[in-house]
């Protein structure tokens, strides 16, 4: 495929290299490059077969709705704007194209996340919980999507809603823990993600997959196809 990446940062460089390594042809644009979506016209995204953003809050909306008009499929690994996903869900239907997101592009948050749905009946046998995550100091948003999904799941699970601790520190990758605790015992759940290649892995598996289709997805409608 040609692929267009957004964001030349710590995770769009990465994705650009997995890409190339399956043979993708690859052109990444960064901040510079493409201010408020100014690059992503229809005829520039015309040899594009998808695009893939690793950017900012403050930049993909704009750059998801410029692609929406030119009828592109893009995948989004950028956090921190889930309040716009019923806006952009209505806009990829009567776009006619195919998007998929996720908070975390890993295998193993994925798995992690099957692991914390289980655990969180614990909610209901007067357990107590708490989600910390860390992540490195430059992180823009917090909580982290991934920590929001968790909190989300656990709450699907057992109504009870956690509070999520957010911890900025050095160069962290990610690392998320779930804690329930109770009189007789406690109960830890630790996801560590050792590298960003994870992450970057997922995404370009996730674009080869959307190749071809239309509708709104989630990196979990596809992860154990991997
Ligand atoms: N879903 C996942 O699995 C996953 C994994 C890791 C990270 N993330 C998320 O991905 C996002 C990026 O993370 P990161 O660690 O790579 O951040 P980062 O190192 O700060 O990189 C962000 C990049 O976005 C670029 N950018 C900003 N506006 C742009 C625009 N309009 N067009 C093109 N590029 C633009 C910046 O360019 P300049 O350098 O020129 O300013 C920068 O290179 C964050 O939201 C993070 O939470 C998600």
């Amino acid at each position: 495929m040609n692929i267009l990446i957004l964001g030349r940062g710590k995770t769009g460089s990465l994705v650009a290299e997995v890409a190339r390594e399956r043979h993708h042809e690859v052109v990444v644009l960064c901040a510079s490059d493409n201010p408020r979506a100014s690059a992503l016209t229809a005829k520039r995204l015309e040899e594009v077969d998808l695009v893939i953003d690793f950017t900012t809050p403050q930049a993909v909306v704009e750059n998801i709705e410029a692609c929406l008009r030119a009828r592109k499929n893009m995948v989004v690994g950028t956090t921190g704007w889930y309040g716009e996903l019923p806006k952009v869900r209505q806009m990829v239907e009567q776009s006619g194209t195919g998007f998929l997101y996720a908070a975390n592009f890993s295998v193993g948050i994925n798995l992690f996340f099957d692991v914390a749905r289980t655990a969180a009946a614990a909610l209901q046998h007067r357990y107590l919980g708490q989600i910390f995550e860390r992540h490195h100091a430059q992180k823009k948003d917090a909580p982290s999507g991934t920590a929001a999904a968790l909190q989300k799941i656990i709450k699907d699970a057992s109504g009870t809603e956690l509070e999520i601790i957010s911890f900025r520190e050095g160069d962290v990758v990610g690392m998320h823990e779930v804690v329930l605790n109770s009189p007789n015992d406690t109960i830890y759940l630790c996801h560590d993600a050792k590298s960003r290649r994870g992450f970057a892995q997922g995404a370009v598996r996730a674009a080869e997959w959307l190749s071809g289709k239309k509708g709104f997805f989630d990196f979990k409608d596809m992860w154990r196809e991997m």
